[in-house]
C-alpha cells in the first residue's frame, strides 16, 4: 500500500525523504514522488515506476527545502502514472495519502462547483482543494487543514505541507497507521516505524481519528473531537533490526532461510521446552469453557488460520469458524456465547482482518490476535496479542510470518486442548517435543536448495500449476499456488486432493505440472490414489514427502524428500517447500521476487 513519510529538518530533507521511502519499498508502489518548501514555495519531484526513477530526477533537477513530504504510491484511482503521483500540490499546499476517501465524488463536485479544477483521476486530490478552499477563506493553514479532516470520510493518513511555512506540517490518521518520529530539533512522521528507523528511534503512534500539528520543537496531538491529547512515546525496536539483504539476493530468501531461528524464538515465547508444557499468555477466557473459535484473516495469514483449523479440531475437539475477512465481515455471522475470535495478521493493518475484528468485538467475542507487528490497530484493539516473532517481513509474498503464525495457532491448539481435557499430560509433551524439532527439521530442507533450483527450470515454462493436498496440508496446497501465482505470475490453483475428480481433473495433461503434498501420515494412500489419477492422465507429479518414491505407485517428474516428522509439524515443515519452488521459478522468470507487480504488503483498504 501507499507509504508516508515526511520530515521537518535542520538541512535539506529530499536526500533523507527517499532514503525513508527506500525503507517503505517492501510495501509495493508504483510511483513515488516527494514536495518541500523552499524559500517559501513549494515544489515537487515526481516519477513512475521504481525510486530509482525519483532519484535520477532528483540528481538532475536537485530541492533544497528543509521541510518535506515523501509517497510511494499503491493506485487505487487512478493509473499509476505521474500524473497522478503524489504528492498533490498547488501554490498554496502539497498532500500525500494512504487510503482511500470514499465521499471524494461528492467532494469533488461541490468543490469543481465552486471553481476548482482539478488535474487528476485521484481521491486525494479532493483533500488539496478541500484544503485550498478553507485557505482561500482566510483560514491559516492548521486551521483549513482541521475544517477539511471533517469533512473527509474513508479511511486515510494524510501528510501536509504548506507554502510560507517552512516550520509546519500536519499528519491525520483515520484507519491505516501513521507514526510521529521525535528528533533533536527535528520531526518525521511516517506510515510505519521502519521508515524512520535512521532518524530516530523515538515514536508516537497516532490513533485513530488523531491528527497531529508538527513543528521542529514537537508535536500537538489532537484527536477526532479536537481535543488536545497525549499519546505515549515509544522506543521503536525497528532500528535495531537490520533491515537489509545481507548476502542474499533478495529478501524472501533471507526471509525463507531465517524461518528456522524465527520459529524457534517464536515457539520459545508459548512453549516451556524442558517441562514440555506449552506456556500460554492469560486469554482472559476460561479456555474449558469456550464454545467455539472463530478464525478471520486474508490470503496467507487465512491459510494459516486453515491450517488452526485442522489442528484445533483434532487436537484440541472444539468448533471452528473460518472466512476470509472480506467475507466474514459482512456475512452477518451469528456469534455464539462465550467464543474466542483470533485474527491473523502480519501487518496487524488488514483493512478487512480489522473490520471482522471489530465485528466481533461489538458481538461479545473474546478477540485474540496473532500479529507480527504488536503496535499495530489489529494488535491494539485486541484482548490479547499472541505474537509472532518473525522480525520484520520485507518481501512482499509472506513467508516467514506465516511459519510463525502457524507456530503460534499450533501451541494455541495444545494450550485448548490441555484446558479442555482432549490432550493428556503425555500428549502435551509428544507434540511440544515434535514442535521443538521443527527448527532443525527445517534446517534440513533448506540444504536442498539446489534440487529446488533445478525444477524451477522445468516448471517456468508451465502456463498453468496445481497444488494437491488433504487435511492439513490442503491449505498448504493452497498457499503453494499463492505463492507462485502471486511472484512468478503462472496460474497456479490448490485443491483438496480428494476434490480433484470433481472437476479440477479436466485440466489435467502432459504440460501441467501437479504439486502434491504428502507426508505420510494417516491420509497419505488417499492422496496416493489422487496421485495417480493424475499419473494415469499424463500429469507431470512434483511429490513432497517423506515416503520413499517408490510409494508412489507412479512416474514422480520430482520427488523432494522430507525428513521424517511427527505429523502434528508437517504443516510447518511442507510449508518451506512450496515457498522454495515459488521462489526459484520467480528467480528463473527473473520477475520482481520482493515486489511482483500489483502487490501490496500492507493492505490498509477493502
Ligand atoms: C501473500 C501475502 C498476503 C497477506 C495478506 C494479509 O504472500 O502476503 O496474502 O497474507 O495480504 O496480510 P496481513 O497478514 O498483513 O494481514
Amino acid at each position: 500500500m501507499c507509504g508516508i513519510v515526511g520530515i521537518l529538518g535542520a538541512k535539506p530533507v529530499a536526500g533523507d525523504l527517499v532514503d525513508a521511502l527506500r525503507r517503505l519499498e517492501y510495501r509495493g508502489y508504483d510511483s513515488a514522488g516527494i514536495a518541500t518548501v523552499e524559500n517559501g514555495h513549494l515544489d515537487r519531484r515526481r516519477a513512475e515506476g521504481k525510486l530509482k526513477n525519483l532519484e535520477l530526477r532528483l540528481s538532475n533537477h536537485p530541492l533544497q527545502g528543509r521541510a518535506g513530504i515523501g509517497h510511494t504510491r499503491w493506485a487505487t484511482h487512478g493509473r499509476p502514472v505521474e500524473r497522478n503521483a503524489h504528492p498533490h500540490m498547488n501554490g498554496r499546499v502539497a498532500v500525500v495519502h494512504n487510503g482511500i476517501i470514499e465521499n471524494f465524488q461528492e467532494l469533488k463536485g461541490e468543490l469543481a462547483a465552486k471553481g476548482h479544477e482539478f488535474q487528476t483521476e485521484t481521491d486525494t486530490e479532493t483533500v488539496l482543494h478541500l484544503v485550498t478552499d478553507y485557505l482561500d477563506q482566510g483560514l491559516p493553514p492548521v486551521e483549513a487543514a482541521r475544517m477539511a479532516l471533517e469533512r473527509l470520510s474513508g479511511a486515510f493518513a494524510l501528510g501536509l505541507i504548506f507554502a510560507g511555512h517552512d516550520n509546519l506540517m500536519i499528519g491525520a490518521r483515520q484507519g491505516p497507521p501513521l507514526a510521529v518520529g521525535h528528533g533533536e530539533g527535528e520531526m518525521y512522521l511516517g506510515s510505519d516505524a521502519i521508515a524512520l528507523a535512521p532518524f530516530t528511534d523515538m515514536v508516537t503512534y497516532l490513533e485513530d481519528g488523531d491528527w497531529v500539528v508538527l513543528t521542529r520543537e514537537g508535536a500537538e496531538i489532537h484527536d477526532m473531537t479536537g481535543r488536545r491529547v497525549e499519546r505515549p512515546m515509544v522506543k521503536s525496536i525497528a532500528s535495531a533490526l537490520l533491515v537489509d539483504k545481507g548476502n542474499y539476493r533478495h529478501f524472501m530468501a533471507k526471509e525463507i532461510h531465517e524461518q528456522p531461528e524465527v520459529i524457534g524464538h517464536t515457539l520459545a515465547n508459548y512453549l516451556d521446552m524442558a517441562a514440555g508444557k506449552v506456556v500460554f499468555p492469560e486469554l482472559g477466557a476460561d479456555l474449558a469453557k469456550i464454545s467455539r473459535v472463530t478464525i478471520s484473516a486474508c490470503g496467507t495469514a487465512h491459510y494459516a488460520g486453515l491450517v488452526g483449523k485442522y489442528w484445533l479440531e483434532r487436537y484440541a475437539r472444539i468448533p471452528v469458524e473460518i472466512d476470509i475477512a472480506s467475507e466474514f465481515r459482512y456475512r452477518e455471522s451469528p456469534l455464539p456465547e462465550d467464543g474466542l475470535a483470533i485474527f491473523v495478521s502480519q501487518s496487524g493493518e488488514t483493512a478487512d482482518t480489522l473490520a471482522s475484528l471489530r465485528y466481533c468485538k461489538a458481538g461479545g467475542q473474546r478477540i485474540a490476535s496473532v500479529v507480527n507487528v504488536r503496535s499495530s490497530t489489529i494488535a491494539r484493539e485486541s484482548h490479547v496479542i499472541l505474537p509472532t516473532l518473525a522480525g520484520p517481513e520485507i518481501g512482499v509474498a509472506s513467508t516467514k510470518a506465516f511459519t510463525c503464525q502457524l507456530s503460534v495457532l499450533a501451541c494455541l491448539a495444545i494450550a485448548i486442548g490441555r484446558a479442555r481435557g482432549a490432550v493428556g499430560a503425555d500428549q502435551e509433551k509428544e507434540l511440544v517435543r515434535a514442535l521443538t524439532e521443527v527448527p532443525r527439521h527445517l534446517t534440513t530442507i533448506l540444504r536442498s536448495e539446489s534440487l529446488y533450483e533445478s525444477l524451477a527450470v522445468s516448471l517456468h515454462k508451465a502456463k498453468d500449476v496445481l497444488y494437491l493436498g488433504r487435511g492439513p496440508s490442503y491449505p498448504i496446497a493452497l498457499e503453494g499456488a499463492l505463492k507462485l501465482k502471486e511472484i512468478s505470475y503462472i496460474h497456479a490453483e490448490g485443491y483438496a486432493a480428494g476434490e480433484l475428480k470433481h472437476g479440477p481433473i479436466a485440466l489435467i495433461d502432459e504440460n501441467v505440472p501437479v504439486v502434491v503434498v504428502a507426508p505420510e501420515n494417516d491420509l497419505f494412500e488417499k492422496t496416493v490414489s489422487n496421485m495417480q489419477e493424475v499419473a494415469a492422465r499424463g500429469g507431470q507429479i512434483i511429490l513432497i514427502s517423506d515416503a520413499t518414491p517408490d510409494k508412489a505407485g507412479c512416474k514422480l517428474q520430482t520427488h523432494l524428500q522430507m525428513p521424517h516428522a511427527h505429523p502434528f509439524i508437517s504443516p510447518l515443515l511442507y510449508a518451506v517447500p512450496v515457498q522454495l519452488i515459488a521462489y526459484h521459478t520467480a528467480v528463473v522468470m527473473g520477475t520482481d521476487v520482493d515486489q511482483p507487480r500489483n502487490l501490496a504488503k500492507s493492505v490498509t483498504v477493502e
